[in-house]
Parts: C-alpha cells; sequence; structure tokens
C-alpha cells in the first residue's frame, strides 16, 4: 500500500464520516436554536451521500492508510438504517470501526449496532445535574436517559463505553469532580474535552474554556491521579489513572496544547465534501464526481490529491483573530 502523506510529513489514518447534519438536540456550544431553528435548511435526502456511496469511498480511504472510522453528525442514529451502513462497514478488512452519539437512542438501537458489527462507542454527556444537562442540550432531555443509553451499550457489548465531556467554564465546571467520582470503578471510559471555538455560530471565547490541567487539577485534589503512557504515539487523549486503581480518564486538550502535528484526521460530511481541518472554511466535493460516473482510481486520485496539499495547522495558530474567521459547522462536518 502506497502511503499518502500532506505536505507537513503527516500520515492519512482517520477518517470521520458524518452520516447527518440534524440532530435532535441543540446543545449550545454546538447547534445553537438561533441559528439551527425552524427555518434552518437541513440537507435534503437526496443530497445525502447513499450507503453505497459512503462505503466506496471508505474502502478507498483504507487503500490511502486509512485504518480508523468513527461515525458521526449531528447525531448518527438518527439516520436510518445506520446498522445497514455499520454491516457493509464492519467487513473492510482491518479496519476499526466507532460512533459517537449523544446517547438520546442507544437504549433502542445498541443491540442492532453491536449486532451489525460496531465494537465499540462513544457517547456524549457534559453533566450529572439534570438541571445543567437540560439546559445545555436546550431541548429538555434527562441525564437518566443518556445513563440508560450507556447502560445499553455496555449491556449489549460494546465495551468499554467512552463518555466524553465537553467543558465550558461557568456552564458545567462544577459537574467535573461529580462526573469523575460517578463514572470511576464503572468500567466506562471518561474523557474531558475543551471547548473549541468549532463553526462560526457557538460565540466562542478563550475565558470559557477550562484548561485540560486545571480539570486534572481539580480532579486529582480529591481522587489522587498519576499519567498514564499513551496507547499508541499521536494519541489526542492524554491518559490519567486513579492510584487507588479506579480506572482511567483522558483529557483532550485541542486548545491548550494543539496536535495538529500528529494529525492524521479527514472529515466527510454528509454530502460527501472531503474536509482536510477541523476548523477549515471549505471542503473538497467527492459526491459531484460519484454521481457523475468517475472511476476508483479517478476517486482515489481526489482523495490523495486533497491530502497531499493537506498543510492546516489551526489549533497551532488559534488566537482572538482566527476564532472568528468563518469555518464550517460541527454538525455538518461531523464532531
Ligand atoms: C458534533 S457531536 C456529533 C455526535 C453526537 N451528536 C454527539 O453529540 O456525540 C461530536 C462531539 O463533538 C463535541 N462537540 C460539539 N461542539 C463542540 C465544541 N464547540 N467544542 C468541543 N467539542 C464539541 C460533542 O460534545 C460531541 O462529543
Ligand atoms: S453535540 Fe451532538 S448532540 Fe449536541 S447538538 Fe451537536 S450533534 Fe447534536
Amino acid at each position: 500500500m502506497e502511503m499518502t502523506t500532506d505536505r507537513l510529513g503527516r500520515p492519512l489514518r482517520d477518517l470521520r464520516i458524518s452520516v447527518t447534519d440534524r440532530c435532535n438536540f441543540r446543545c449550545l456550544y454546538c447547534m445553537p436554536k438561533e441559528i439551527f431553528g425552524r427555518d434552518y435548511r437541513f440537507l435534503r435526502r437526496d443530497q445525502l451521500l447513499s450507503f453505497e456511496e459512503i462505503e466506496r469511498l471508505a474502502r478507498l480511504f483504507v487503500e490511502h492508510g486509512v485504518e480508523k472510522i468513527r461515525l458521526t453528525g449531528g447525531e448518527p442514529l438518527l439516520r436510518r438504517d445506520v446498522e445497514g451502513l455499520i454491516a457493509r462497514l464492519a467487513l473492510i478488512p482491518g479496519l476499526d470501526l466507532t460512533l459517537t452519539t449523544n446517547g438520546s437512542l442507544l437504549p433502542a438501537k445498541a443491540k442492532a449496532l453491536r449486532d451489525a458489527g460496531l465494537t465499540r462507542i462513544t457517547v456524549s454527556l457534559d453533566s450529572l445535574d439534570d438541571t445543567v444537562f437540560r439546559a445545555m442540550n436546550d431541548v429538555d432531555f434527562p441525564v437518566e436517559r443518556v445513563l440508560a443509553g450507556i447502560e445499553a451499550a455496555a449491556a449489549a457489548g460494546l465495551a468499554p463505553v467512552k463518555v466524553n465531556m465537553v467543558v465550558r467554564r461557568g456552564m458545567n465546571d462544577e459537574s467535573i469532580v461529580p462526573m469523575a467520582r460517578f463514572f470511576r470503578e464503572s468500567g466506562h471510559i471518561l474523557r474531558f474535552i475543551e471547548y473549541m471555538d468549532v463553526g462560526s455560530s457557538n460565540g466562542w471565547r478563550l475565558d470559557d474554556v477550562v484548561p485540560a490541567d486545571e480539570v486534572v487539577a481539580l480532579i486529582d485534589a480529591e481522587l489522587p491521579l498519576e499519567a498514564v503512557e499513551p496507547n499508541y504515539p499521536g494519541e489526542v487523549a492524554t491518559r490519567w489513572r486513579y492510584r487507588d486503581g479506579g480506572g482511567e480518564i483522558g483529557v483532550i486538550a485541542s486548545v491548550t496544547r494543539p496536535f495538529c502535528g500528529g494529525c492524521t484526521r479527514a472529515r466527510l460530511s454528509a454530502e460527501g465534501s472531503l474536509f482536510t481541518c477541523l476548523f477549515a472554511a471549505h471542503g473538497h466535493d467527492l459526491r459531484g464526481p460519484l454521481r457523475e460516473g468517475a472511476s476508483d482510481e479517478e476517486i482515489s486520485a481526489a482523495i490523495g490529491g486533497v491530502w497531499g496539499r493537506r498543510a492546516d495547522r489551526y489549533s497551532e495558530i488559534r488566537s482572538a483573530a482566527t476564532a472568528s474567521r468563518p469555518k464550517v459547522e460541527m454538525s455538518y462536518i461531523g464532531g
């Protein structure tokens, strides 16, 4: 296999595929209602890549070196028959397949996902405090039902479940230690994510970010921690474990310790646009060539060309000025 690298020598190893731009939540930091309200025009069904198109692209990406695919969105479990897509992708040899969800539909879907061939899953949960969580998802969705989703996933064999918490100062920072306590010894792996300036709609300010070091210090003061070696070089989460053996947590310091130098990730939007950075303003259309009858060689050359020209390192050059640049929304590109 030929190794495809970009202008900074970074290989292409991970692909995030957004399967829908729609969501049943309106998290304040991701899909605020002022923008994603009744009049918002989501993609039409015929604009979405079909499962055949996604599978074809996935196989071509694997030929370029992709080893891991994460399905995301929007809310991926809202895509009709997403398990049918998983069944197709699970057949690609040597591929690590996973999915990120808000958990709301997991009680109904976890078993079907597992049966289709999914082996791991990440569930987002920003607080255990029901008032805080209902306010953050802005659709009054209760904590209890996400917890039921996490349990359903574990019971179906999608363990260990990773639980992602985005921390925003003044909103859910008081939930950090209670979340750590709750998920300790549960067998699930809790990961804290710094709030990022994705998209142009969430009104991000650096003051809203709780640095990962602060998260670790807060937890360590009550539940002593020690550092753990990364699972593999370039792992985005920094790992910590409880000194008393109560399991581990991760912190993802995308703002305070950017990892652009080791970034091997591409993103495919639900309508087939390829993005080489979460903070890009524009993607490269792959659906057009797919639907115009391009051959595998032609599409593969387009993928290689886009990656080969890549020189993105947004998070390393982030500043107050770059935060207000136009950027694509995360629910569209796939978080
Ligand atoms: C865009 S969501 C898509 C998948 C699914 N709907 C979910 O919430 O897990 C993927 C992840 O991105 C995170 N996210 C969204 N906006 C973010 C932001 N501004 N900063 C950091 N993480 C963010 C979410 O919390 C979630 O864990
Ligand atoms: S973070 Fe996930 S659940 Fe929340 S609005 Fe964005 S896509 Fe939906």
